[in-house]
C-alpha cells in the first residue's frame, strides 16, 4: 500500500446520523476508535437456536487489515442524459479520498456521512470491463438490460469511480439498498429500495466476477461462494445446502431482482429462500437493537460506524465464530482482507 492510500483515511457515514446523538456546538470532534475489543465483546446478541454471541475481528486483527482504496466516485447517467463536459471530466478525473482524515465539527461530520452514504462504492465489485461501460453509451443497448434513467437523469446503483488503475464502474453501497424512488420521481434517503435497477448492475452482483470470488473465497466457484453466503449449518436439513450444487436453471440471481421492487433483499446471513426485509434507517437513532432479529444492541453512533464497518468488509468473522465446528462452512479465511476505517484514530484512554 502506497502512502497516499494510506492517508486515504475513512470515518464512517454513521456519523451521518449522529446528528442525532451528538450536539451541534462548533466543538471539533475526533473519530473514536470504534473497533476495539471492549466495545465489541457484548454487542451482538446470542444467535436464536444455538444461543451463541458470534464473535468478531479483534481489534489488532480489524486495524492490522489495510484500508479499502476508498474514494470520491461520480453518478452515471442514462446516455445523453449526462451534464455538458461530463465524460471529459471523468475521464481526467484522479482519484481523491472519499473524504480526509481528522477532527472536525459535527456539522461537517453530517456533511461528509452524506457523501460516504451516496458516494462509497464497494472496492472487490469494481469492473473495468470496456464493454460493460459500452453499454452505457447507447441508450438502445442499456434499455436492452432495463437500463432506466431517474427523474434527474442518473442510473441508480451505479458510479463511475476514478481509481489507481483508471476508471472503474462501481456498485453504490449503503444507498443502493437505503433508498426509494418516490411516485413524483425524487429520491428518499433511508427507506428501502424499490427499484430492481437493470442488466449492468446485476452483472456486478452476480457473485461470480473474479474479484468478488476472490475476495470471498480465492479458488472456489460461484456455487460453493453462495453456499457459504447463506449456509446454517445447525439448523437440521438446511435448504441452503442446495446451493452448492443447484438444478439446471435455478439461479438465486433471478430471485433478487424480483426481491428489491418489494424492499428485501437476499443478503449475506439471510437467505434466496428468506430473504430479509430492508429496514426504514429513517429514525434508527431511537432503536435499541440492530437488525429485524436483533442481531446487535445500538448503544449510540458507535455501534452504527461498527455495524457500517461490519456489513461493509468484516462480517465474515462473526459468522465463522458461531463454534469452532461450523467455522469452515462459512470461510477459509480468518482475517479481513480490508477495513473501512480511519488511520489514524486515537487509542481508547
Ligand atoms: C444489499 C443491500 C444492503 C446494502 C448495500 C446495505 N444494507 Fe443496510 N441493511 C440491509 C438489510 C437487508 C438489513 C436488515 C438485516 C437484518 O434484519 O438482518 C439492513 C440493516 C441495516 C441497518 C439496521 C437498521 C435497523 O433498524 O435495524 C443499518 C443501520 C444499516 N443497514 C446501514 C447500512 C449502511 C451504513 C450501509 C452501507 C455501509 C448499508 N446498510 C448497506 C441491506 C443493505
Amino acid at each position: 500500500m502506497t502512502p497516499i492510500m494510506e492517508k486515504r483515511a475513512i470515518v464512517f457515514l454513521a456519523i451521518a446520523v449522529s446528528s442525532a446523538f451528538g450536539q451541534s456546538d462548533g466543538k471539533l470532534v475526533e473519530a473514536p476508535r470504534f473497533w476495539n475489543d471492549h466495545d465489541l465483546s457484548d454487542w451482538a446478541t446470542p444467535v436464536a437456536g444455538l444461543n451463541v454471541r458470534p464473535g468478531h475481528y479483534s481489534e489488532k486483527q480489524y486495524y492490522a487489515a489495510p484500508v479499502g482504496e476508498l474514494v470520491r466516485t461520480y453518478a452515471v447517467y442514462f446516455p445523453g442524459r449526462e451534464p455538458v463536459g461530463y465524460l471529459d471530466m471523468l475521464r481526467n478525473a484522479k482519484p481523491e479520498p472519499l473524504i480526509t482524515p481528522g477532527a472536525r465539527t459535527i456539522a461537517d461530520w453530517i456533511k461528509d456521512g452524506k457523501r460516504v452514504f451516496h458516494e462509497m462504492d464497494i472496492p472487490y465489485l469494481r469492473s473495468y470491463d470496456a464493454k460493460l461501460a459500452e453499454i452505457l453509451r447507447s441508450a438502445d443497448d442499456f434499455k436492452k438490460v432495463g437500463g432506466h434513467p431517474q427523474k434527474d437523469g442518473t442510473v441508480s446503483a451505479l458510479r463511475w469511480v476514478p481509481t489507481a488503475k483508471g476508471l472503474a464502474l462501481g456498485i453504490q453501497d449503503c444507498a443502493t439498498c437505503h433508498s426509494r424512488v418516490l411516485p413524483n420521481g425524487s429520491i428518499l434517503d433511508g427507506a428501502p429500495l424499490n427499484d430492481p435497477g437493470d442488466g449492468v448492475f446485476r452483472t456486478f452482483v452476480g457473485h461470480d466476477s473474479a474479484s468478488f470470488l476472490e475476495f470471498f473465497s480465492p479458488g472456489e466457484t460461484r456455487d460453493m461462494v453462495a453456499w457459504r453466503f447463506w449456509a446454517v449449518p445447525w439448523v437440521p436439513n438446511d435448504i441452503n445446502e442446495i446451493l452448492k450444487s443447484p438444478p439446471p436453471g435455478f439461479d438465486p440471481r433471478d430471485l433478487g431482482a424480483l426481491f428489491s421492487t418489494v424492499g428485501i433483499v437476499p443478503r449475506f446471513n439471510s437467505s434466496p429462500f428468506y430473504p430479509t426485509k430492508i429496514p426504514d434507517l429513517i429514525g434508527v437513532k431511537d432503536r435499541k437493537y440492530i437488525d429485524h432479529t436483533a442481531t446487535h444492541l445500538l448503544r449510540g453512533p458507535e455501534d452504527l460506524m461498527r455495524y457500517a464497518a461490519l456489513v461493509s468488509c468484516c462480517d465474515t468473522a462473526s459468522r465463522t465464530s458461531y463454534y469452532s465446528r461450523w467455522r469452515s462452512t462459512f470461510s477459509r479465511s480468518s482475517r479481513p482482507r480490508i477495513r473501512t476505517s480511519a488511520i489514524p484514530e486515537p487509542r481508547p484512554a
